[in-house]
């Protein structure tokens, strides 16, 4: 054969590994509103950039007639590509061929680009569409899945993991999603679940459906397991790219900067006026967010589950950070086990990938009842504080009202190694709210007197007076300083400035056990 015969047959062969299962299925997949495997990379990744690897690749099983059934590429395209002009890996499962389903040498595919991420210190973004474990090749495929398991936790905090579900995860499939960081799914076309709605139906005589089971908002909004809850396959990609411009290559490098026209020294005389005088009253604490980080910037994460709690990115001056603040405008902002478990995960995140933290804190404590205390808010109240404890990346906050009892402790303090604390006039720093302590301290004074509302109110505002607010903290050092709230984006943006070359570690140790 010549040269270019030669040739010819790699292009035939190229173009036959492009229609992996073939146009009926491909046209199959568009009618239920989906991409291929290859348009989504197409999609996400910069023109021209991708490199494919094991395009050949064929699976090896023969059982059930499968030796006259080899599709080249084997049901996954994976290979390395640019996203903005950085690497990433990728690997995109074609549900046209055999749905996706993960043979043996699918997995092995995946595990040779996780395994090049690793080396080169980029991060891996996954894009699932897949019928789960490959029947046909049993426990092979198993097998394939485990080897994913072990690279996804070897691989948990030295690369960034991004998982984009865009069809059926199901079974055991959906622990490499969950190991992941970050877990994208599409509305009415993703779903994940152990098991599905039949295995249910059968074991709990529950009727349910796939949506509601294991949809894009059951998982973002009840089980916490999505992140971000798409309303489309473009939807999702675009937010996976923003994503990406937050967040660095690898644990050993910062997140990209980006150059910022917002000035450094603007003040925000909004600012001054948001937190409403009574300490009742709820505001949004994303607005102070808003006026503080460099316009536009912020992006919130998980942003339909818990959301007494907010985390997210933004920009200070051009540098990523990643945010946690309690939300007074839902549940009045009080710690409980969804809150505290999400911001625990999400500061981990940033601690692993040297972001700096930014805390806002408005809360009045944790919420109390049998629900929680049964549910176990005492161990995922302490992740919380852990994830805070061990964290050493620069950690500033920012009390704007209440910081009451152990979740003053909990939410940043100086104490927990907060390296730059503000309050801002209008905080309330003390041990508990000033009608309960007020009831504690003078329950015997109050049991004699005539009038005992009058004389809780009196006590009350004295309280108030003499212990709700900063200058208590203040005198003690437990925060740096008070600041007016306008002032707040100059005032961070210095610190986080004076903080770059912060250097702290925790003891050597294997690993620490963290409250799960
Ligand atoms: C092999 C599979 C497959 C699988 C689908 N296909 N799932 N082939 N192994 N797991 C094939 C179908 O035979 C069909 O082939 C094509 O993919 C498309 O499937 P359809 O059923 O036509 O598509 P749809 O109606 O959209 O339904 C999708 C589906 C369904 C919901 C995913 O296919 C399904 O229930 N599949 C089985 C799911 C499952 O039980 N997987 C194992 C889970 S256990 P043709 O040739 O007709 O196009 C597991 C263990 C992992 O994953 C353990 C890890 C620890």
């Amino acid at each position: 054969m010549s040269l270019e015969e030669k040739l010819n047959q790699l292009e035939k062969m190229r173009a036959e590994a492009r229609l992996g299962g073939g146009q009926k299925r491909i046209d199959a997949q568009h009618k239920k509103g989906k991409l291929t495997a290859r348009e989504r990379i197409e999609l996400l990744v910069d023109a021209n950039s991708f490199e494919e690897f094991d395009m050949f690749v064929t699976h090896r099983a023969s059982d059930f007639g499968l030796d006259d059934q080899k599709v080249l590429g084997d049901g996954v395209v994976t290979g390395c590509a640019k996203i903005d002009g950085r690497t990433v890996f990728i690997f995109s499962q074609d549900f046209t061929v055999f749905g996706g389903s993960l043979s043996g040498a699918h997995a092995e595919k995946i595990c040779k680009i996780m395994d090049m991420a690793m080396k080169v210190g980029a991060p891996v973004i996954g894009l699932n569409d897949s019928g789960g474990a490959r029947i046909q090749e049993g426990v092979v495929s198993l097998g394939g899945y485990a080897d994913i398991f072990l690279r996804n936790t070897l691989a948990s905090g030295v690369v960034p993991q991004i998982s984009v579900i865009l069809g059926p995860c199901a079974g055991g499939a959906v622990y490499s999603p969950a190991i992941t960081d970050f877990v994208f799914m599409t509305k009415g076309t993703s779903y994940m679940f152990v098991t599905g709605p039949n295995v249910v139906k059968t074991v709990t005589h529950e009727q349910v459906t796939s949506e509601e089971l294991g949809g894009a908002m059951a998982h973002a909004g009840k089980s916490g397991v999505c992140h971000f809850a798409c309303e489309n396959e473009a939807d999702a990609i675009a937010r996976v790219k923003r994503l990406f411009g937050y967040i660095p290559q690898n644990n050993c490098e910062d997140a990209p900067y980006e150059e910022c026209n917002d000035p450094a020294d603007r003040e925000e005389e909004q600012l001054n006026k948001i937190v409403p005088p009574n300490p009742n009253q709820p505001y949004d604490i994303c607005d102070i967010i808003n006026h503080i980080a460099d316009r536009g910037t912020f992006f919130e994460v998980h942003e339909d589950f818990a959301q007494n709690i907010v985390v997210g990115f933004a920009r200070l001056h051009g540098r990523s950070i990643g945010i946690i603040a309690n939300q007074p405008a839902v549940l009045a902002g009080v710690l409980d086990i969804n809150s505290s478990a999400k911001g625990a995960r999400f500061i981990r995140f940033c601690d692993a990938f040297n972001i700096p933290i930014l805390t806002f804190e408005d809360v009045p404590g944790f919420l109390p009842g049998t629900e929680q205390e049964h549910g176990g808010i005492i161990k995922n109240g302490a992740k919380l504080l852990y994830a805070y404890c061990e964290a050493t990346v620069p950690k500033i906050t920012v009390i704007t009202r209440k910081a009451y009892g152990g979740a003053y402790d909990v939410m940043n303090s100086k104490h927990v190694r907060g390296d730059v604390n503000y309050a801002w006039p209008t905080a309330e720093i003390a041990v508990m709210g000033p009608k309960g302590a007020v009831e504690i301290i003078f329950r015997k004074e109050f049991a004699d007197s005539d009038d005992q509302e009058a004389e809780i109110e009196r006590k009350t505002e004295e309280y108030r007076e003499k212990f709700a607010n900063p200058f208590i903290a203040a005198a003690h050092g437990y925060v740096d300083d008070v600041i007016e709230p306008k002032t707040t984006r100059p005032r961070l943006i210095r610190a986080f400035e004076m903080l770059e070359t912060k250097k702290d570690s925790n003891p050597a140790k294997k690993h620490g056990n963290i409250p799960l």
